[in-house]
């Protein structure tokens, strides 16, 4: 969300150096600014592994030719070797010759490898502090993916008892918490709670290697999605571990915010060369096809026969990876991205095929539209939550309008309602039928059809058998509970008689009034529709396209629909009939009796002021705020839900689109 709200109307106490902005967002992804002692790190972002004893690519030039912001080296490592006593000199950044921002890790990765490591929590906190590292990690304990519960467990609890206690010694140095538990997903869950709770910095989820290395991308989704349920949603995340381009989607997609890579140098060291979609051997690589410096003034032999430009190249493909990731984030679109490289490698179509597993959770984030079209890529598309949300929402806040039957529409070229515009003038002159479309998005009935992303879509002609299948369960799942006596699939003008005879016609339909019902009863939930429009309604319709823009109840501008997604944009005076209409807490945001005034003139609602806030609410919706008594006192557009509301210390929670004065 691009949108510049008026001045800030507090000014911010000096912040603490290292907090975390979210800027765009899409899933459980955002695009973000982690302030370091170091600089400001723009999130997603990835880290390369500095080996301190031999540094492939000297980390000036990570900076100055790569645009690394921030690096991480091992200080385990660097407090064991031959480099202790000049880091302790000099400074962790003067050493690697490095001004970016400096993590460190702690060892725990040392004891996954070698089974043990020669250094406490306590010594390995306090030597990262002297070292000047602007994130210290914590010495987690490294919970193999096959440990059992019980094992886990001692796992967590004892991880647990480290971050409390780093989080006592951390001094002025950000700290970095670690969430173990394996596969359990209660443990991660717990884990994950208890760490961030405290005072860190970074949430860092660990144990993962294993799984990365052995390609079980399905369960990294159960581990990262556990964790992400347990953690606070305003800290950043890191997933230890994950250096290949190929996962930067799928973990972005589901909330990591850091990754590292050891990968660019430890494959350029086996002459293996990354690309966004896997690995290829550099000796069997006739041509790269690579748009990078390297494979742009090189030829391959010599690049396969130097390590230093496979290490060149593969760094080249990371961050150039993690850039696309932050355009797709800002773009809205970073569901086709990792659909889109799921087709790279079969595990990660398993792991796409994990999501909907996670729906519930993953549509909690999920924005309420954004500006595009969607693309269907697969049979795995049907299945994203804003789609789940959509199919949910039908069946609970829709309300089916009075007919005998349905007319069944098969899918075809949006919009659906120029498309059968003639097939359902004859239907409805002919018979008692409700045209509803069986889309392989779900059932759209057809005034409903403007609402994204049902029209603003692009599907191809002949479907996979998988996604033609799951329009029909789709389709019936809703039909079920629809009421309706009858379903007829229209098949030409056969059909017509067929209906004629069920359910003779004509039945009249007032399409504007139809559409503004079932859009405000989906959008605000069911029942919205008649406080709304409880009166005299008007519109007023747009000169060019003739569709409803604006809607007034007793002359009173309630609701404008707007043309991009086909939602309603709410006015004051609508917001006070939905205030009436549904108890608090619904569709509310309550701010603190401070923030009141500043509302009230129009000002945008921020995280800390916000008290609490409607479960149901999600980023892109249309929402009331209130004083804590349920004054309502501006008439605002989310850019968070509640659990990010209630987490965030910082940034916008809602772009307040009119205040609302106090009673006179
Ligand atoms: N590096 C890779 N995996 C891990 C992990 O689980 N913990 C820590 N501290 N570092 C890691
Ligand atoms: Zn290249």
């Amino acid at each position: 969300m691009a949108c510049h709200g008026p001045p800030k109307p507090f000014t911010a106490a000096a912040p603490s150096p290292h907090v975390f902005e979210l800027r765009a967002r899409d899933g459980l992804a955002r695009t973000g600014v982690l302030e370091t002692r170091h600089g400001r790190v723009a999130t997603p972002a990835l880290l390369p592994v500095v080996n301190p004893n031999q540094a492939v690519v000297p980390p000036a030039e990570l900076a100055s030719r790569f645009g690394a912001e921030i690096l991480i080296t091992n200080a385990y490592i660097l407090g064991k070797g031959s480099l202790r006593e000049a880091v302790l000199r000099d400074g962790v950044h003067k050493l690697l010759g490095f001004s970016g921002a400096v993590m460190t890790d702690s060892g725990a990765f040392q004891s996954h490898v070698y089974g043990d490591v020669e250094v406490t929590n306590a010594q390995v906190i306090e030597f990262q502090k002297a070292i000047g590292s602007d994130l210290g990690t914590m010495l987690d304990l490294f919970s193999e993916p096959e440990h059992p519960a019980a094992r886990a467990r001692a796992d967590v609890d004892e991880t647990i008892r480290r971050a409390r206690e780093a989080a006592d010694l951390r001094g002025d140095m950000a700290l970095v918490g670690a969430v173990q538990g394996a596969l359990h997903e209660d443990l991660r869950e717990r884990c994950a709670r208890e760490v961030s709770s405290l005072d860190i910095a970074v949430a860092a989820i660990g144990g993962v290697v294993p799984l990365m290395e052995a390609y079980r991308f399905r369960d990294l989704v159960r581990v990262i999605v556990a964790s992400k349920k347990g953690l606070d949603p305003s800290k950043p995340v890191h997933l230890f571990g994950a250096g290949h381009p190929l996962v930067f989607p799928l973990a972005a997609l589901l909330g990591c915010d850091l990754f590292d890579s050891a990968a660019y140098a430890k494959y350029a060291r086996d002459g293996r060369m990354l690309f966004p979609d896997g690995t290829r051997h550099a000796s069997e690589v006739r041509e790269s096809g690579c748009p990078c410096p390297v494979c742009s003034s090189h030829p391959m032999a010599q690049i396969a026969a130097d390590e230093r430009l496979l290490a060149e190249h593969n760094l080249h493909v990371s961050f150039a990876a993690v850039r696309e990731v932050r355009r797709a984030i800002a773009a809205g679109d970073l569901w086709e991205l990792v659909e889109r490289r799921a087709r790279a490698h079969p595990a990660l179509q398993d792991a796409v095929r994990e999501l909907r597993r996670h729906n519930d959770f993953l549509e909690e984030y999920e924005p309420l539209s954004r500006t595009g079209a969607m693309y269907y890529v697969g049979p795995e598309t049907a299945h994203r939550p804003v789609l789940h949300r959509y199919r949910r929402r039908l069946m609970e806040r829709y309300a089916p309008p009075p007919a005998k039957g349905v007319l069944v529409l098969p899918e075809g070229s949006r919009p659906y309602s120029d498309r059968y515009a003639a097939v359902v003038e004859r239907s409805l002159a002919a018979a008692d039928v409700h045209p509803v479309v069986k889309s392989v998005w779900g059932p759209v009935p057809l005034e409903l059809d403007h609402v994204w992303p049902l029209s603003q879509s692009l599907v191809p002609d002949s479907l996979e058998p998988e996604a033609a299948e799951a329009a029909e369960v789709f389709f019936r799942q809703w039909a079920a509970g629809a009421g309706y006596a009858f379903g007829k699939l229209w098949e030409g003008e056969a059909t017509l008689d067929e209906m004629r005879s069920a359910a003779p016609g004509p039945r009249q339909v007032d399409w504007n009034l139809l559409r503004v019902r079932a859009t405000a009863d989906l959008q605000f939930g069911r029942g919205a529709a008649d406080p709304l429009l409880r009166g005299h309604v008007t519109y007023a319709v747009s000169k060019n396209t003739g569709k409803v823009r604006n809607v007034l109840v007793d002359g009173a501008h309630i609701l404008s629909l707007r043309a991009e997604d086909g939602f309603f944009t709410l006015k004051a005076a609508g917001a006070r009939r939905l205030q009436a209409a549904f108890p608090a807490p619904r569709l509310r945001i309550v701010v603190d009796a401070d923030a009141v005034p500043f509302q009230r003139e129009g000002k945008n609602v921020f995280a800390k002021f916000v008290k609490d806030a409607d479960r149901g609410l999600r980023p892109g919706d249309e929402a009331l705020v209130v004083s804590p008594d349920d004054e309502l006192c501006a008439v605002a557009r989310t850019a968070m839900n509640r659990r990010e509301m209630l987490a965030f210390r910082r940034g916008v929670a809602a772009y307040v689109r009119e205040g609302v004065p106090p009673p006179a």
